[in-house]
């Protein structure tokens, strides 16, 4: 499956969901997950997020292997969303910050 990584915290774009054909992409406060049971590893949405916060799960950038377990782990709580939203007025200033993960609010 495909994993949301740490630069999804806070900029929370959400171009991603609409094309999902499998409606797997669960919405949290400021950060969205995609259940693994659920991708298809379509690869559509890896391209449509504007912070690249998307990678395969076998390939997410070191230091964030933790975000494997937590995509899992989240998308059990939260909802699915499927239409796309306004991501936050301030997105723009957290694309690209690092330790954004103590900043996950669940
Ligand atoms: Fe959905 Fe495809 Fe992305 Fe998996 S890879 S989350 S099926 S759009
Ligand atoms: Fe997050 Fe990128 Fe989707 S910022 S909500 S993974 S488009």
């Amino acid at each position: 499956p495909f994993v949301v990584t740490e630069n999804c915290i806070k900029c929370k774009h959400t171009d991603c969901v609409e094309v999902c054909p499998v409606d797997c992409f669960h919405e949290g406060p400021n950060f969205l997950v995609i259940d693994p049971d659920e991708c298809i590893d379509c690869t559509l949405c890896e391209p449509e997020c504007p912070v690249n916060a998307i990678f395969p799960e076998d390939d997410v950038p070191a230091g964030q292997e933790a975000f494997v377990a937590l995509n899992a782990e989240l998308a059990k709580a939260w909802p699915v969303l499927t239409v796309r939203k306004d991501p936050p007025a301030d997105a723009g200033e957290w694309d690209g910050k690092p330790d954004k993960l103590k900043l996950l609010e669940r």
